[in-house]
């Protein structure tokens, strides 16, 4: 850590502290402020986290507004052209790109441990058919630690390591069948002859009474989604799986938490929303009145697949995944479905938009994953599923690494608080 310090001076009563710079490899440097609380009684206010700095990590390097998107230092446009989901897997885990041996024997490891206990399958039927499958994965992610408990001794390295392969492997499987048990189809098992993003294709799709067969180009496009969408630095979700697990919770409960923070519409909900959404409009000529709710600041609505808390001028991942939107529905034939038109006109006058231009909003990665999934045929509760499966490698890298990090500790923030002063109980009767 660097020795550079800003002083920090209390103007009522004068006291001052110098506070500690720390400077990263990449991006903005930091003030550590644990000095300020003890010496000058001062917390921090910060709603959102706009301005914190949770952790240091070497996981995922942004910056937002040059529109970078690093993973482990590899730039993420390099990884989603030459790499594979279960590379990026591998290389968000242990840090490196691995040898192809080594990316032999990660692949098994991981086939080997796609299957889920028979006891966990019968766990769905406690669902309602028309359950959200995200809230079926909350609810089975949660309860793998009712089977998995052989590796939950979260201070062993091994153990660690097994429960994250356990996740990994599982998540396919856990999705696909939480979709099928939503339609009332059969389960289907894995088939770790195939590669991870066929197989759950294979498990989303198939059924036990005819052959399977899946376009290669829907196969690349989910992989492409899956790669952009493994990790993303402090993000909500990723914040509260670490959140949870400081308190020696177990990674399933805390991928579980994590799970539930990524449903929500402005996170990961939003590329089941945008389509929600672009399925409100009838026609292209609807679109400027959509805008115009959007810009409207007494109407909570909110344009879904447009901005973001750090990418000011693009986000990578959308210029990478609009390219592929174009293939896709090109390929598809769909590109001139009235869902795709509208969005391609929502797309053009929002980025004319002054509104949009002052405020930095431009279409996210939720907003061409949700057009893509829709092309390919996947039904919208499972966006978010998606987006589940893909992200648990980040989710549980940074657990790893928080884990790992001396400087861990139960994350337990403070609060300016504004409520009543001490006051003593009044008996009913004596109350208006
Ligand atoms: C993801 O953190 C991550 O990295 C997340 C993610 C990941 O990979 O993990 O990248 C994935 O969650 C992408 C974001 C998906 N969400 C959406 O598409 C939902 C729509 N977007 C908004 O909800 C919003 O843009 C956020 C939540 C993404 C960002 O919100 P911020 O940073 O808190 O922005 P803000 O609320 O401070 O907005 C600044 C201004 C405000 O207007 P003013 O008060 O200045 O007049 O921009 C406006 C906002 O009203 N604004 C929007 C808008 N987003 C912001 N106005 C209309 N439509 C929008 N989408």
């Amino acid at each position: 850590m660097g020795k550079d310090t800003v002083t920090v001076i209390n103007n009522i009563t004068g006291e001052s502290v110098e506070l500690p710079i720390y400077h990263g490899s990449h991006g903005p440097s930091v003030v550590d402020v644990r000095p300020m609380s003890k010496k000058l009684g001062l917390f921090t206010y910060d709603p959102g986290f706009v301005s914190t700095a949770s952790c240091q990590s070497a996981i995922t390097y942004i910056d937002g507004e040059k529109g970078i998107l690093l993973y482990r230092g590899y730039p993420v446009e390099q990884l989603a052209e030459k790499s594979s989901y279960l590379e990026v897997c591998y290389l968000l885990l242990y840090g490196e790109l691995p040898s192809a041996g080594a990316m032999d024997e990660f692949q098994q490891i991981i086939m080997g441990h796609s299957m889920i206990h028979e006891g966990l399958r019968h766990f769905y039927s406690g669902f309602r058919r028309d359950a959200h499958p995200m809230a079926i994965m909350v609810g089975v992610v949660g309860a793998l630690s009712a089977f998995y408990h052989d590796s939950l001794d979260i201070d062993n390295p091994r153990h660690r390591e097994i429960s994250a392969h356990r996740l990994i492997a599982k998540m396919p499987t856990i999705a696909a069948d939480s979709f099928k048990y939503s339609i009332g189809q059969p389960f289907m098992y894995p088939d770790n002859s195939l590669n991870y993003v066929e197989n759950f294709l294979r498990m989303m799709f198939a059924v036990p009474s005819r052959d399977f067969e899946i376009s290669p180009t829907i196969v690349r496009a989910l992989e492409l989604i899956m790669i952009l969408h493994a990790d993303h630095e402090q993000n909500a979700s990723a914040s509260t799986v670490r959140l949870a697990s400081s308190s020696g919770a177990n990674p399933f409960a805390s991928i579980s938490a994590g799970i539930g923070s990524l449903w929500g519409p402005a996170h990961g909900g939003a590329n089941e929303a945008v389509i929600r959404m672009l399925e409100t409009i009838d026609s292209v000529k609807e679109v400027p009145a959509l805008i115009a709710r959007a810009k409207d600041r007494d109407d909570k609505f909110r344009l879904m697949g447009f901005g973001h808390r750090i990418y000011k001028n693009f986000d990578p991942r959308a210029v990478i995944l609009r390219k592929a939107c174009h293939q896709v529905l090109n390929e598809l034939e769909s590109e001139h479905l009235p869902l795709f038109d509208i969005a391609n006109e929502l797309e053009r006058i929002a980025l004319e938009d002054e509104y949009f231009i002052e405020r930095k909003l431009y279409p996210n990665v939720d907003f061409y994953s949700g057009i893509i999934l829709k092309a390919m045929g996947v039904p919208l509760n499972m966006f978010t599923v998606i987006f589940t499966m893909a992200r648990t490698v980040g989710w549980i890298s940074q657990w790893m690494e928080m884990l790992e990090d001396p400087e861990y500790r139960i994350g337990r923030p403070r609060q300016l608080y504004v409520g009543k002063m001490q006051r003593d109980y009044v008996p009913m009767d004596r109350r208006i």
